[in-house]
């Protein structure tokens, strides 16, 4: 049996996360939380692929290539969620199942971080747990990937 692959997209600033607005996001470093996504994905049977991209053509092009390489979306799209129509397109186009993941509860913040474009693409959210957020969503992928087949 073949295992899941599973496509981690991160938006534009999260490059910066350990240094950037640590009473919102933590301390934690990209790097970490791709290290952990790994560990968590070995004992999920799991292979994830981790891209960051502060552009929003280049995670379209990273969605548009998930097709016929990847089973499953993770994404955590930042800003470009609150905007990004093109993003939400991408992933309607592909229908491959994601997961959207915030660190922070966006529904706590300023109203212009209430509303997401990619939430109706989603299978489900999870927001405001920090770097939990995404191992949270993780398992949520990898089951509902591993149920679905
Ligand atoms: C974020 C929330 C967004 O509103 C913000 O623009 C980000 C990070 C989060 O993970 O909490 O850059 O997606």
């Amino acid at each position: 049996m073949s295992s899941l692959s599973i496509l981690v997209l991160h938006g534009p600033n999260l490059n910066l996360l350990g240094q950037r607005e640590p009473g919102i996001y933590g301390t934690v470093t990209l790097e970490s939380i791709n290290q952990q996504l790994l560990s968590l994905a070995e004992k999920l049977d799991c292979k994830i692929v981790a891209h960051q991209s502060n552009h929003e053509g280049s995670l379209v092009d990273a969605i548009q290539g998930a097709l016929g390489h990847h089973d499953g979306i993770l994404i955590n799209a930042a800003a470009y969620t609150h905007t990004s129509i093109a993003i939400r397109d991408a992933l309607a186009a592909i229908a491959i199942p994601t997961v959207e993941v915030h660190l922070s509860n966006i529904y706590r913040r300023e109203d212009f971080r209430h509303h997401s474009y990619l939430a109706s693409v989603a299978i489900g959210q999870i927001s405001g747990f920090g770097a939990q957020s995404y191992t949270l969503g993780l398992r949520a992928l990898a089951q509902h990937l591993q149920t679905q087949t």
